[in-house]
Protein backbone atom coordinates (compact mmCIF):
# COMPACT_ATOMS: atom_id res chain seq x y z
CA UNK A 1 0.00 0.00 0.00
CA UNK A 2 1.64 3.58 -0.91
CA UNK A 3 1.48 6.70 0.41
CA UNK A 4 -1.11 7.63 -1.81
CA UNK A 5 -3.24 4.83 -1.57
CA UNK A 6 -3.09 5.58 2.53
CA UNK A 7 -4.08 9.14 1.46
CA UNK A 8 -7.36 7.88 0.26
CA UNK A 9 -8.02 6.40 3.94
CA UNK A 10 -7.04 9.28 6.15
CA UNK A 11 -6.25 13.08 5.58
CA UNK A 12 -2.55 12.42 4.67
CA UNK A 13 -0.03 12.98 2.21
CA UNK A 14 2.52 11.15 0.54
CA UNK A 15 5.23 14.34 1.16
CA UNK A 16 4.12 14.55 5.15
CA UNK A 17 5.05 10.37 5.34
CA UNK A 18 7.66 10.55 3.46
CA UNK A 19 9.13 13.78 5.09
CA UNK A 20 8.26 12.82 8.83
CA UNK A 21 9.28 9.29 8.65
CA UNK A 22 11.03 8.29 5.28
CA UNK A 23 8.20 5.73 4.65
CA UNK A 24 6.75 5.64 1.04
CA UNK A 25 5.00 2.06 0.98
CA UNK A 26 3.89 -0.60 3.66
CA UNK A 27 2.81 -4.28 3.27
CA UNK A 28 -0.52 -5.48 4.16
CA UNK A 29 -0.98 -8.91 4.70
CA UNK A 30 -3.56 -10.84 2.59
CA UNK A 31 -7.94 -11.04 4.43
CA UNK A 32 -7.09 -14.33 6.06
CA UNK A 33 -2.86 -14.60 6.09
CA UNK A 34 -2.25 -14.77 9.52
CA UNK A 35 0.88 -13.95 11.54
CA UNK A 36 2.07 -17.66 11.76
CA UNK A 37 1.43 -17.80 8.10
CA UNK A 38 4.00 -15.42 7.52
CA UNK A 39 6.30 -16.59 10.17
CA UNK A 40 6.08 -19.68 8.30
CA UNK A 41 7.10 -17.74 4.92
CA UNK A 42 9.74 -16.35 6.89
CA UNK A 43 10.97 -19.44 8.31
CA UNK A 44 10.87 -21.75 5.09
CA UNK A 45 13.51 -19.19 3.19
CA UNK A 46 15.40 -19.25 6.47
CA UNK A 47 15.97 -22.72 6.62
CA UNK A 48 16.41 -22.94 3.01
CA UNK A 49 19.07 -20.20 3.16
CA UNK A 50 21.00 -22.51 6.30
CA UNK A 51 20.57 -25.42 4.26
CA UNK A 52 18.81 -27.15 7.00
CA UNK A 53 15.25 -28.83 7.74
CA UNK A 54 12.79 -28.27 10.41
CA UNK A 55 14.58 -31.74 11.40
CA UNK A 56 17.76 -29.65 12.43
CA UNK A 57 15.59 -27.10 14.81
CA UNK A 58 15.56 -27.35 18.58
CA UNK A 59 14.04 -24.32 19.50
CA UNK A 60 11.70 -21.71 17.62
CA UNK A 61 10.78 -18.14 19.19
CA UNK A 62 8.21 -16.43 17.66
CA UNK A 63 8.70 -12.04 18.29
CA UNK A 64 5.26 -10.66 17.80
CA UNK A 65 2.68 -8.24 19.09
CA UNK A 66 -0.24 -9.62 17.24
CA UNK A 67 -0.44 -13.23 17.75
CA UNK A 68 -3.09 -15.63 15.88
CA UNK A 69 -5.03 -15.80 18.98
CA UNK A 70 -4.11 -14.77 22.48
CA UNK A 71 -2.96 -18.76 23.18
CA UNK A 72 -1.15 -21.00 22.47
CA UNK A 73 1.44 -19.02 20.94
CA UNK A 74 1.87 -18.49 17.52
CA UNK A 75 5.31 -20.41 18.11
CA UNK A 76 2.86 -23.31 18.56
CA UNK A 77 1.26 -22.75 15.25
CA UNK A 78 4.55 -22.16 13.55
CA UNK A 79 5.84 -25.77 14.63
CA UNK A 80 2.70 -27.52 13.83
CA UNK A 81 2.57 -25.42 10.22
CA UNK A 82 6.14 -26.72 9.60
CA UNK A 83 5.87 -30.38 10.52
CA UNK A 84 7.59 -30.64 14.01
CA UNK A 85 6.81 -32.60 16.60
CA UNK A 86 10.02 -31.72 18.99
CA UNK A 87 12.16 -29.44 20.47
CA UNK A 88 10.29 -26.05 22.42
CA UNK A 89 8.43 -23.50 21.13
CA UNK A 90 6.97 -20.03 22.57
CA UNK A 91 6.60 -16.41 21.84
CA UNK A 92 8.15 -13.27 23.20
CA UNK A 93 6.99 -10.38 23.50
CA UNK A 94 8.96 -7.23 23.41
CA UNK A 95 6.84 -5.24 21.21
CA UNK A 96 9.50 -3.40 18.46
CA UNK A 97 12.52 -4.86 20.51
CA UNK A 98 10.89 -8.38 20.18
CA UNK A 99 13.22 -9.65 17.52
CA UNK A 100 16.48 -8.40 19.43
CA UNK A 101 15.36 -10.25 22.78
CA UNK A 102 14.42 -13.05 20.58
CA UNK A 103 17.82 -13.03 19.76
CA UNK A 104 19.26 -12.43 22.96
CA UNK A 105 17.19 -15.28 24.82
CA UNK A 106 17.96 -17.62 21.78
CA UNK A 107 21.41 -17.08 22.30
CA UNK A 108 21.40 -17.66 25.88
CA UNK A 109 19.15 -20.90 25.64
CA UNK A 110 21.75 -23.06 22.64
CA UNK A 111 24.67 -21.51 25.42
CA UNK A 112 22.93 -22.97 28.41
CA UNK A 113 22.00 -26.28 26.69
CA UNK A 114 18.97 -26.32 25.01
CA UNK A 115 19.82 -27.94 21.80
CA UNK A 116 21.84 -26.88 19.13
CA UNK A 117 20.01 -24.71 17.01
CA UNK A 118 17.12 -22.22 17.01
CA UNK A 119 14.55 -20.85 14.61
CA UNK A 120 13.98 -17.10 15.42
CA UNK A 121 11.09 -15.38 13.53
CA UNK A 122 9.72 -11.50 14.12
CA UNK A 123 6.21 -11.52 12.41
CA UNK A 124 3.53 -9.03 12.79
CA UNK A 125 0.14 -8.39 11.37
CA UNK A 126 0.14 -4.77 12.93
CA UNK A 127 -1.93 -3.94 10.32
CA UNK A 128 -5.11 -5.73 12.51
CA UNK A 129 -4.51 -3.88 15.37
CA UNK A 130 -4.37 -0.28 13.51
CA UNK A 131 -7.19 2.50 14.15
CA UNK A 132 -7.44 3.08 10.24
CA UNK A 133 -9.24 6.57 11.08
CA UNK A 134 -6.21 7.90 13.25
CA UNK A 135 -3.46 9.47 10.70
CA UNK A 136 -1.08 9.36 13.71
CA UNK A 137 -0.76 5.77 13.67
CA UNK A 138 -1.99 4.07 10.49
CA UNK A 139 0.35 5.31 8.42
CA UNK A 140 3.58 4.36 10.44
CA UNK A 141 3.01 0.36 10.11
CA UNK A 142 3.05 -2.54 7.97
CA UNK A 143 3.03 -6.15 7.92
CA UNK A 144 5.67 -9.04 7.77
CA UNK A 145 8.22 -11.51 8.81
CA UNK A 146 11.62 -12.26 8.78
CA UNK A 147 13.57 -15.04 10.50
CA UNK A 148 17.01 -16.44 11.39
CA UNK A 149 18.39 -19.72 12.05
CA UNK A 150 20.61 -19.54 14.70
CA UNK A 151 23.66 -22.47 15.50
CA UNK A 152 25.57 -23.27 18.42
CA UNK A 153 29.10 -23.96 16.62
CA UNK A 154 32.25 -25.08 17.40
CA UNK A 155 33.83 -21.83 16.82
CA UNK A 156 33.07 -19.28 19.53
CA UNK A 157 33.95 -16.16 17.11
CA UNK A 158 30.87 -16.52 15.15
CA UNK A 159 27.23 -15.92 16.01
CA UNK A 160 26.12 -13.58 18.93
CA UNK A 161 28.92 -11.96 20.27
CA UNK A 162 26.75 -9.71 22.97
CA UNK A 163 23.84 -8.11 23.65
CA UNK A 164 22.35 -5.46 25.95
CA UNK A 165 18.63 -5.86 27.20
CA UNK A 166 16.67 -3.11 29.07
CA UNK A 167 13.22 -2.06 29.93
CA UNK A 168 11.28 0.93 31.64
CA UNK A 169 7.72 -0.04 32.21
CA UNK A 170 7.33 3.35 33.45
CA UNK A 171 6.75 4.39 29.77
CA UNK A 172 4.02 2.18 28.81
CA UNK A 173 1.23 4.54 28.53
CA UNK A 174 3.19 6.69 25.63
CA UNK A 175 2.97 3.35 23.42
CA UNK A 176 0.58 0.43 24.04
CA UNK A 177 -2.86 -0.92 22.41
CA UNK A 178 -6.17 0.22 24.10
CA UNK A 179 -7.08 -3.10 24.86
CA UNK A 180 -6.22 -7.22 26.13
CA UNK A 181 -7.99 -10.24 27.52
CA UNK A 182 -8.02 -9.22 30.81
CA UNK A 183 -8.82 -5.41 30.22
CA UNK A 184 -11.43 -5.12 28.03
CA UNK A 185 -11.62 -8.41 26.33
CA UNK A 186 -10.67 -7.28 23.07
CA UNK A 187 -7.58 -6.58 21.49
CA UNK A 188 -7.53 -3.16 21.18
CA UNK A 189 -5.45 -0.29 18.86
CA UNK A 190 -2.62 0.74 18.80
CA UNK A 191 -2.34 4.26 20.75
CA UNK A 192 0.88 6.50 20.46
CA UNK A 193 2.34 9.99 21.81
CA UNK A 194 5.14 10.30 18.94
CA UNK A 195 7.13 12.75 19.81
CA UNK A 196 7.46 11.01 23.51
CA UNK A 197 8.82 7.80 21.24
CA UNK A 198 10.76 10.43 19.40
CA UNK A 199 12.32 11.73 22.22
CA UNK A 200 13.53 8.51 24.24
CA UNK A 201 14.36 6.73 20.98
CA UNK A 202 17.69 8.32 19.87
CA UNK A 203 19.32 8.11 23.40
CA UNK A 204 17.76 4.59 24.10
CA UNK A 205 19.42 3.20 21.42
CA UNK A 206 22.68 4.61 21.60
CA UNK A 207 23.21 3.84 25.24
CA UNK A 208 22.70 -0.28 24.68
CA UNK A 209 24.60 -0.19 21.33
CA UNK A 210 27.40 1.68 23.38
CA UNK A 211 26.64 -1.05 26.01
CA UNK A 212 27.25 -3.76 23.29
CA UNK A 213 30.45 -2.34 21.87
CA UNK A 214 32.11 -2.25 25.41
CA UNK A 215 31.36 -5.67 26.34
CA UNK A 216 33.11 -6.76 23.18
CA UNK A 217 36.11 -4.74 22.74
CA UNK A 218 34.84 -3.58 19.45
CA UNK A 219 34.08 0.16 18.08
CA UNK A 220 32.13 1.49 15.36
CA UNK A 221 35.25 1.10 13.10
CA UNK A 222 34.77 -2.28 13.27
CA UNK A 223 31.27 -2.42 12.32
CA UNK A 224 30.07 -3.61 8.62
CA UNK A 225 26.57 -2.99 8.97
CA UNK A 226 23.99 -1.46 11.20
CA UNK A 227 20.61 -3.17 11.43
CA UNK A 228 18.65 -0.80 13.12
CA UNK A 229 14.73 -0.91 13.98
CA UNK A 230 12.81 0.56 10.94
CA UNK A 231 10.73 3.08 12.25
CA UNK A 232 11.57 6.38 11.40
CA UNK A 233 14.43 7.17 8.84
CA UNK A 234 14.64 10.21 11.64
CA UNK A 235 15.64 8.41 14.39
CA UNK A 236 17.72 5.90 12.39
CA UNK A 237 19.90 8.82 11.06
CA UNK A 238 20.11 10.57 14.42
CA UNK A 239 21.31 7.32 16.08
CA UNK A 240 23.57 6.83 13.44
CA UNK A 241 25.21 10.91 13.83
CA UNK A 242 25.17 10.19 17.75
CA UNK A 243 27.08 6.74 17.12
CA UNK A 244 29.43 8.38 14.58
CA UNK A 245 28.15 5.46 12.01
CA UNK A 246 28.86 6.20 8.35
CA UNK A 247 25.23 6.05 6.18
CA UNK A 248 26.83 3.54 3.90
CA UNK A 249 27.31 1.28 6.79
CA UNK A 250 23.54 1.28 7.98
CA UNK A 251 20.55 -0.90 5.96
CA UNK A 252 17.47 1.06 5.57
CA UNK A 253 14.29 -0.81 4.36
CA UNK A 254 11.49 1.72 6.64
CA UNK A 255 10.85 3.13 3.14
CA UNK A 256 9.49 -0.36 1.71
CA UNK A 257 8.64 -2.17 4.44
CA UNK A 258 7.45 0.57 7.33
CA UNK A 259 7.30 -0.24 10.98
CA UNK A 260 7.03 -4.09 10.66
CA UNK A 261 7.33 -3.96 14.53
CA UNK A 262 9.02 -7.23 15.90
CA UNK A 263 10.11 -7.96 11.71
CA UNK A 264 11.63 -5.08 10.87
CA UNK A 265 15.04 -5.91 11.96
CA UNK A 266 14.50 -9.38 10.46
CA UNK A 267 13.25 -8.30 7.71
CA UNK A 268 16.52 -5.71 6.40
CA UNK A 269 18.68 -8.30 7.63
CA UNK A 270 17.35 -10.55 4.89
CA UNK A 271 17.56 -7.68 2.34
CA UNK A 272 21.07 -7.24 3.05
CA UNK A 273 21.70 -10.90 3.35
CA UNK A 274 19.98 -11.46 0.19
CA UNK A 275 21.68 -8.52 -2.50
CA UNK A 276 25.18 -9.95 -0.98
CA UNK A 277 25.95 -7.09 1.23
CA UNK A 278 26.20 -8.74 4.73
CA UNK A 279 29.03 -11.61 3.67
CA UNK A 280 30.39 -14.47 5.83
CA UNK A 281 32.71 -12.63 8.74
CA UNK A 282 31.50 -9.55 8.54
CA UNK A 283 30.70 -7.73 12.39
CA UNK A 284 26.74 -7.06 12.45
CA UNK A 285 25.26 -4.78 15.23
CA UNK A 286 21.24 -4.94 15.42
CA UNK A 287 19.14 -2.71 17.09
CA UNK A 288 15.70 -1.79 18.19
CA UNK A 289 13.61 0.39 20.70
CA UNK A 290 9.50 -0.22 21.33
CA UNK A 291 6.52 -0.58 23.27
CA UNK A 292 7.43 -1.10 27.31
CA UNK A 293 9.41 1.30 26.68
CA UNK A 294 12.36 -1.70 25.90
CA UNK A 295 15.23 -1.36 23.94
CA UNK A 296 18.23 -3.60 23.20
CA UNK A 297 21.33 -4.53 20.63
CA UNK A 298 22.96 -7.24 19.30
CA UNK A 299 26.31 -7.81 17.83
CA UNK A 300 26.30 -10.57 15.41
CA UNK A 301 29.43 -12.39 13.63
CA UNK A 302 27.90 -13.24 10.43
N1 LIG B 1 -0.61 13.18 7.87
C1 LIG B 1 -0.68 14.53 7.89
N2 LIG B 1 -0.61 15.25 9.00
C2 LIG B 1 -0.46 14.56 10.16
C3 LIG B 1 -0.39 13.17 10.21
C4 LIG B 1 -0.48 12.47 9.00
N3 LIG B 1 -0.41 11.13 8.93
N4 LIG B 1 -0.24 12.79 11.49
C5 LIG B 1 -0.21 13.91 12.23
N5 LIG B 1 -0.36 14.99 11.43
C6 LIG B 1 -0.39 16.40 11.79
C7 LIG B 1 -0.70 16.61 13.25
O1 LIG B 1 -2.09 16.60 13.46
C8 LIG B 1 -0.08 17.96 13.50
O2 LIG B 1 -0.96 18.94 13.01
P1 LIG B 1 -1.18 20.31 13.85
O3 LIG B 1 0.17 20.95 13.93
O4 LIG B 1 -2.17 21.03 13.02
O5 LIG B 1 -1.68 19.86 15.17
C9 LIG B 1 1.15 17.96 12.60
O6 LIG B 1 0.93 16.92 11.62
C10 LIG B 1 2.44 17.66 13.33
O7 LIG B 1 2.22 16.53 14.15
P2 LIG B 1 3.31 16.02 15.12
O8 LIG B 1 2.79 14.86 15.90
O9 LIG B 1 3.90 17.18 15.85
O10 LIG B 1 4.38 15.48 14.06
P3 LIG B 1 5.83 15.03 14.32
O11 LIG B 1 6.76 15.89 13.57
O12 LIG B 1 6.12 14.75 15.77
O13 LIG B 1 5.83 13.61 13.58
C11 LIG B 1 5.72 11.27 14.07
C12 LIG B 1 4.95 12.58 14.02
C13 LIG B 1 6.16 10.91 12.67
C14 LIG B 1 4.79 10.19 14.61
C15 LIG B 1 6.95 11.44 14.99
O14 LIG B 1 6.58 11.96 16.23
C16 LIG B 1 7.68 10.15 15.18
O15 LIG B 1 8.27 9.63 14.27
N6 LIG B 1 7.69 9.59 16.41
C17 LIG B 1 8.27 8.32 16.65
C18 LIG B 1 7.19 7.35 16.67
C19 LIG B 1 7.55 6.04 16.12
O16 LIG B 1 8.42 5.85 15.30
N7 LIG B 1 6.79 5.07 16.59
C20 LIG B 1 6.88 3.76 16.10
C21 LIG B 1 6.69 2.82 17.18
S1 LIG B 1 7.92 2.94 18.36
C22 LIG B 1 9.24 2.50 17.63
O17 LIG B 1 9.16 1.64 16.82
C23 LIG B 1 10.48 3.19 17.98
Amino acid sequence: MTNDEMSKLVDTSDEWIQQRTGIKQRHIAAEGELTSDLAVAAAKRALEAAELTIDGIDLVIVATTTPDMTFPATAAVVQQKLGMHHGAAFDLQAVCSGFVYAVATADSQLKNGLGKRALVIGAETSSRILDWTDRTTCVLFGDGAGAMVLELGEDGDRGVLASSLRSDGHHWSKLYTDGGPSSTMSIGHIRMEGKEVFKHAVGNITDVVRDVFDKTGTTVDDLDWFIPHQANKRIIDGAGVKLGIPPEKVVLTVDHHANTSAASVPLALSVAAEDGRIKKGDLVMLEAMGGGFTWGASLIRW
